[in-house]
């Protein structure tokens, strides 16, 4: 086999796709605080663009993934060399518009890639624990296993994976990866995916209005807190590449529960927090084909991953922030 000659992550001029977003919004914040001497531009699509800190801390420029021209100009105009590519249409909205998503998911990272071979750059896509599926093992899932996924969501992130590492292996674009638990912030609210909830019931705790989970009691799975998600991003691509014998995608785990776990924790801050269940098909479908918690020990070895909140700590700190943000 040929030696493949990668392309050294660089970290310096960044690109983060999806700068709006639910990840984006605190990512790009945190990558220019974090960075010394980096421009990160805030890649945004029209009707979703930067607001306030956002906007005012750094550079903008329109990214759609699905225009290779634009793209490519904004690449050259900033002399990126990293691109943290968060388009994505999240489990349940994918389950109804399957085209879409497979378009800006698959297509979008084709031309990102492509973009990355030509110029260099490093390339960051998530993965999620919706690209497991029914034949996965329930529990501890490990790093490498069977990955059969039902959804439309869990077909693109698999095949995002794959070409990640095919774009690695066939041209050295230093791909690198994750895959994410549900993700859980008080900034940016998520949409259409089928983890929502867990997010969601925080700010109907705080607002002292009922809940109505759409996902059964009794459903595991991973969830994460934001800040940790935030530091796997940073350490995976600042890690040493001569470490990583993964590449697309390693996954990371915090903590795993059902909806009766969660609730039960918030109610030790907020004892009034009513629930009620009507239970979405779509989403509980997603949800029950998904494992209940994954093996992490790879990203621990391979590049030193260690989160830092579990759910005590977590809901501590939300209910703060939701607290303070909603005037309650
Ligand atoms: N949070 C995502 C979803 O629920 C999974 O990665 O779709």
């Amino acid at each position: 086999m040929p030696h493949i000659q990668y392309l050294d992550t660089r970290m310096k001029n960044i690109l983060v796709i999806g700068s709006t977003g639910q990840i984006g919004s605190e990512l790009t914040l945190k990558l220019r605080r974090e960075v010394p001497g980096s421009t990160v531009v805030a890649g945004y699509i029209p009707g979703a663009e930067p607001h306030g800190e956002l906007l005012e801390s750094g550079p903008s420029a329109i990214a759609d993934v699905r225009n290779a021209g634009t793209l490519a100009s904004v690449v050259d105009k900033y002399k990126i060399d990293t691109v943290i590519n968060l388009a994505a249409l999240l489990s349940a909205i994918a389950e109804r518009k399957p085209l879409m998503a497979w378009d800006i998911q698959m297509n979008g990272l084709l031309n990102i890639l492509e973009i990355a071979r030509e110029k260099g750059c490093a390339v960051f896509t998530p993965s999620s624990i919706g690209s497991f599926g029914p034949e996965t093992p329930r529990k501890d899932v490990p790093q490498d296993t069977i990955q059969r996924p039902r959804s439309m969501y869990g077909v693109t992130k698999v095949a995002t994976e794959l070409l990640s590492d095919y774009y690695f292996h066939k041209f050295g674009v230093d791909t690198r990866s994750v895959r994410f638990p549900g993700l859980i912030s008080y900034t940016t609210l998520p949409g259409g995916g089928t983890t929502d909830y867990a997010v969601e019931v925080y700010y109907s705790a705080v607002k002292g209005e009922e809940f109505v989970c759409p996902i059964a009691a009794g459903t595991y799975m991973d969830m994460m807190y934001m800040p940790d998600a935030l530091d796997a991003v940073m350490k995976l691509m600042q890690a040493d590449p001569s470490r990583l014998v993964h590449r697309n995608a390693f996954n990371i785990a915090s903590m795993s529960f059902e909806p009766e776990t969660l609730f039960a924790k918030i109610r030790e801050y907020i004892p009034g927090l009513k629930v009620r269940y009507e239970v979405d098909p779509i989403r509980q479908a997603i949800a029950t084909s998904w494992p209940d918690n994954m093996d992490d020990t790879c990203a621990r070895e391979e590049w030193g991953w260690k989160p830092t909140y579990n759910l005590d700590t977590m809901t501590r700190d939300m209910v703060e922030h939701l607290r303070i943000k909603l005037g309650k």
